[in-house]
């Protein structure tokens, strides 16, 4: 098959959808990759990396949209990569369509069919392709938690992990999978004091557990979440319902509630964000206040540290990429929980979740 790996375009994306490792794996099975020019340079993986594992190289875009049957990427497609698309084509990326309507028409009128990474499932039922770039979220959370207590970025002037004789910050995750999961290992090595909530109490008891005590798990309802949010310097929002807009869990009257300058990082912003005040932000800008709310709101976060998420990315997508090249579309059939990341095909939504969402 012939396999084609653009640059990402998004504000401050340096990510890319294929190692040279992988493209020496996929090579070597006897398939075809075309790369864009440069499209690894912000990870730090030169282009003759790439043509030493056997890729060609193209000079911009538009060969590879016109020519590759399957297209790789990290994020997901912008207007201008939408237009490009053909009725041919398998498209394998995170999509997180439930956020965006003229996204999902925009991929609906290509004729594309197009795979999410974020809503393929294991046998187990879990999300491992989002799961590499969670893990990365979830600990980065809280270095831009940590760093927004700061008062010269607008915070409170809270140390996250206190100083003898003075109090550490107060963390709240809300979700506790595997964004919340990573978020309270670093906070809790940070010295913070740390809470998570979630719906689960499997889960709850499995945080419960591994922790051994450095974290209190408290069960997620309205009333616990407004309680929670009065003592917290930081809260994290870490939810997920898959596929689905994510659930409104603080109304901005509840931003009142507060203290002032205490710090919101919504990681669920990729799902439209798990706070009613949220708005996507990038890298370049990542912040802005509500009420005296200092909000986090960046949509690609594991983008800062390109180099670290590609390769965790491959690691988990490799396998996909190498059946969906190997058997095209029927590929969808051959692992479970595959299926399921189909979110478009022939013009219509395919996504259960997606399709609640513009109902
Ligand atoms: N901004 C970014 O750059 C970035 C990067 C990676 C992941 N994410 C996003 O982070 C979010 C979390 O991802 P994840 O991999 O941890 O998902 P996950 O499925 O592992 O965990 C989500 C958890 O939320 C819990 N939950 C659902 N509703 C809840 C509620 N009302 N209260 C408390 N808990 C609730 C679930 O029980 C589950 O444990 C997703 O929206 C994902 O897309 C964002």
């Amino acid at each position: 098959m012939l396999i084609g790996v653009p640059k990402e375009i998004k504000n401050n994306e340096y990510r890319v959808g294929l190692t040279p490792d992988a493209v020496y794996e996929l090579h070597s099975a006897g398939h075809q990759i075309l790369i864009e020019k440069g499209a690894g340079l912000g990870a730090g993986l030169e282009d003759a990396h790439y043509e030493n594992a056997g890729a060609q190289l193209v000079r911009g875009p538009e060969e590879i949209f016109a020519q590759a049957e399957l297209i790789v990427k990290v994020k997901e497609p912008q207007p201008e990569e939408c237009k490009r698309f053909n009725k041919q084509q398998i498209l394998f990326t995170f999509l997180h369509l439930a956020a965006s309507k003229s996204l999902t028409e925009a991929l609906m009128a290509s004729g594309v069919s197009a795979i999410a990474y974020e809503t393929v499932k294991d046998a187990q039922g879990t999300l491992p392709l989002l799961a590499p770039m969670s893990e990365v979220a979830g600990r980065m959370s809280v270095q831009a938690a940590a760093r927004c207590l700061e008062k010269p970025v607008g915070g409170r002037g809270v140390l996250m992990g206190g100083i003898p004789g003075v109090a550490p910050a107060y963390v709240v995750i809300i979700g506790g999978g595997v964004v919340g999961l990573n978020a309270a290992r670093m906070a809790v090595g940070m010295g913070a004091n740390v809470s998570i909530m979630d719906r689960s109490l499997s889960r709850l008891r499995y945080l419960d557990d591994i922790f051994q005590g450095r974290v209190r798990t408290l069960y997620s309802t309205q009333a616990s979440i407004k309680e929670q949010i009065q003592r917290a310097d930081a809260v994290i929002g870490a939810v997920l319902i898959p596929g689905a807009a994510a659930p409104k869990l603080l109304s901005r009257e509840d931003l009142g509630l507060m203290k002032k300058n205490a710090v919101l990082v919504d990681v669920a912003i990729d799902q439209g964000g798990c706070f009613a005040t949220s708005k996507a932000t990038t890298h370049e800008s990542p912040t802005f206040v509500v009420d005296d709310i200092l909000h986090y709101c960046v949509a690609n976060i594991p983008g800062a540290v390109a180099r670290s998420s590609t390769f965790a990315l491959n690691n988990a997508t490799l396998p996909y990429v190498k059946l969906l090249a190997d058997k095209g579309i029927e590929a969808l059939n051959k692992l479970p929980g595959f299926a399921e990341g189909l979110n478009i095909q022939n013009g219509q939504i395919t996504c259960a979740a997606v399709a609640e969402a513009f109902a």
